[in-house]
């Protein structure tokens, strides 16, 4: 299994100051070492984390390949193509959220997304949609010029928090939201149903098939026995434990786990 580390939330912790501290950078020779394979980095319209020049000494310093994610915005895209990352993520994006909610909507925005392929083809980057793991958005996916898709974990990873975490879900109690726990573990079910089925269609469309948001030390347990997934994605997570443990000891820890 693929893992790249995204490193955003050392980013938010230096904006935190608006200083140089923790510098991104000096992660890269440390998720190098301890075995990640890709750094995942998100440049968003506001700049809340990760700046332009942040991206430019990444792709200069790292040995790793960069993902850079990114909205479909024309402005954003042609900043993008001229950095140059190794692949580019398309992603929603919207300004008042905590971090991106829900998959790319492929039917509603698809004239955007292909002029953005376009130029970001034309600049030799790899390509993958942050979709959700749904029938239909995976078919349209497989239409457009792409290499891969990454499937959206975050309804699976909140429905688990719910059930096996102590911590309420969207500001929800599982008792102020009357579920009970038989219903919300054929949920989980059915949400663990949906990576499958949408990962072994993927792949059939020959897209190579990577998962992410709110994958954890404890969650990622169910998404890495999906065998058509081939790549994960997780940040908060790992830098939450680095805080405790290091950031090279938190690698290594969702390494051995993952594979
Ligand atoms: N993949 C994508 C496309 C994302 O937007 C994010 C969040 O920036 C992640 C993975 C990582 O999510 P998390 O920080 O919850 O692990």
């Amino acid at each position: 299994m693929i893992l790249g580390v995204n490193i955003d939330h050392i980013a938010v912790l230096r904006e935190a100051r608006k200083i140089n501290d923790p510098d991104p950078v000096e992660a890269l020779g440390i998720c190098k070492r301890a075995g990640a394979d890709q750094i995942t980095i998100h440049l968003r319209e506001d700049r809340r984390h990760i700046h332009d020049n942040d991206v430019v000494k990444i792709i200069q310093q790292s040995a790793l390949p960069i993902n850079l994610e990114c909205s479909i915005n024309s402005d954003i895209i042609d900043i993008v193509c001229a950095l140059k990352p190794y692949r580019v993520t398309l992603v929603p994006e919207k300004r008042e959220e905590v971090t991106t909610e829900g998959g790319l909507d492929l039917f509603k925005y698809e004239m955007m997304i292909k002029k953005a392929i376009i130029k970001l083809r034309k600049a030799e980057i790899k390509i993958s949609l942050f979709v959700d793991p749904n029938h239909d958005i995976i078919t349209k996916s497989a239409s457009f010029d792409i290499d891969m898709v990454e499937l959206h974990t975050g309804s699976f990873a909140n429905i688990y928090a719910m059930l096996y975490s102590s911590l309420p879900y969207s500001h929800h109690s599982i008792k102020e939201l009357e579920i009970s726990r038989t219903e919300l573990e054929k949920k989980l079910e059915y949400s663990l149903t949906q990576l499958i089925d949408n990962s072994l269609l993927a792949t059939n469309l020959n897209l190579i098939v990577a998962a992410g948001h709110g994958l954890n030390y404890q969650n990622v347990e169910l998404i890495k026995t999906i065998s058509n997934i081939k790549e994960l994605n997780i940040g908060q997570s790992i830098i939450a434990r680095s805080v405790f443990t290091g950031l090279e000891n938190a690698i290594k820890e969702i390494k051995k786990i993952i594979n």
